[in-house]
């Protein structure tokens, strides 16, 4: 016996896409501009964001911006796997047994971890389980040219300024197309790929 033809695997597929797809657009999943509350104001804008050191009124100097922390040093996973993996508790830690111990976030930072209990940060982007993404393919993709075809805040925004973590594109079939089909980008755009 033969198998399936190629038509009938992709042809079933799509099938339960569709009614899933009507079911999924009446459940209200997580859209552009959803920035839901975290159990721990974290904020990208005061850790990753350039330093920006000024004066204060009494003659002190603060630092208004971040500490510049690399992107991958708390999603570790973004060039290597399909998920960018959000930090635990310890990565945190690393820094914060010294630093910060006079703020009330990093306090209950500390909870935490004395309570040995994972922080249980909301997932702010969420696709649905029938889309196929990963983070390594378009991090590592290189133009002729050598450079990255693509960078976080394409997609993302300006996470690093920001002070909580928001939906910034529509994330939806057109979006992900619509760069896709840019001749430069020369990403694939047959159903199977995000569909499998
Ligand atoms: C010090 C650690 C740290 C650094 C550095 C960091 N992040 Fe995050 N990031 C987090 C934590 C913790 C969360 C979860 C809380 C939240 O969503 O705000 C998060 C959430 C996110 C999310 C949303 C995740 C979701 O649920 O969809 C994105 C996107 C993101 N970070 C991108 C970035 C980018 C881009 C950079 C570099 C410019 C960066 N992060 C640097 C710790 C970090
Ligand atoms: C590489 C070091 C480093 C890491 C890793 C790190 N932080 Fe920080 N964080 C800092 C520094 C430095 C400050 C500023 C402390 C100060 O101003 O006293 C800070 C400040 C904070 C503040 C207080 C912001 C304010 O001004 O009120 C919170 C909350 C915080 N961090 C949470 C986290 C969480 C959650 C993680 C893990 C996801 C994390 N940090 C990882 C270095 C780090
Ligand atoms: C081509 C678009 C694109 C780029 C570029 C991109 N992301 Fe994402 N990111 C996504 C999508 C799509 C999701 C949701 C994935 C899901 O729900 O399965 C996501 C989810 C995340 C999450 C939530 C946890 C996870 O792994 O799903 C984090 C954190 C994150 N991205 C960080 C980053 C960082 C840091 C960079 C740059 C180093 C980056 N992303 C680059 C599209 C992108
Ligand atoms: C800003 C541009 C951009 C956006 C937005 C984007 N992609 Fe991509 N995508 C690329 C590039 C570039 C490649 C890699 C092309 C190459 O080098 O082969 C790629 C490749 C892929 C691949 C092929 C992976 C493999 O295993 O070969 C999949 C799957 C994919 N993207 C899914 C998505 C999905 C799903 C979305 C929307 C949620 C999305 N992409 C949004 C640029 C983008
Ligand atoms: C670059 C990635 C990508 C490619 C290629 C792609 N899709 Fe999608 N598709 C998505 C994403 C992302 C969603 C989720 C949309 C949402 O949640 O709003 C989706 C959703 C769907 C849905 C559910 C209904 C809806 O609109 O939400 C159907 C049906 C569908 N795709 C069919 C197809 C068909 C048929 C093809 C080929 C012609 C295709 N897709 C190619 C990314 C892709």
């Amino acid at each position: 016996m033969s198998p399936p033809s190629k038509l009938v695997r992709v042809a079933i597929p799509l099938g339960v896409l569709v009614v899933g797809g009507l079911v999924g657009a009446t459940m209200m999943d997580p859209r552009q501009g959803y920035a839901p509350e975290q159990p721990i104001l974290f904020q990208h804008k005061k850790m990753a964001a350039m330093p920006n050191w000024v004066t204060d009124a009494n003659g002190k100097e603060v630092n208004l911006g971040g500490y510049d922390i690399p992107c991958m040093y708390c999603h570790t996973m973004v060039y290597k796997g399909r998920h960018a993996t959000l930090p635990s508790t310890d990565i945190c830690m690393n820094c914060h047994r010294t630093v910060g111990q006079d703020k009330e976030w990093v306090l209950v930072l500390n909870g935490y971890w004395e309570r040995g209990e994972p922080i249980a940060w909301i997932k702010v982007h969420d696709l649905p389980d029938f889309v196929y993404f990963d983070h390594s393919v378009h991090m590592n993709s290189m133009s002729d040219e050598g450079r990255n075809k693509v960078d976080c805040v394409d997609c993302h925004g300006d996470v690093e300024n920001s002070e909580v973590v928001t939906i910034e594109n529509p994330f939806n079939m057109g979006w992900c197309l619509e760069c896709h089909r840019k001749p430069e980008m020369a990403a694939p755009t047959d159903c199977v790929v995000c569909h499998r």
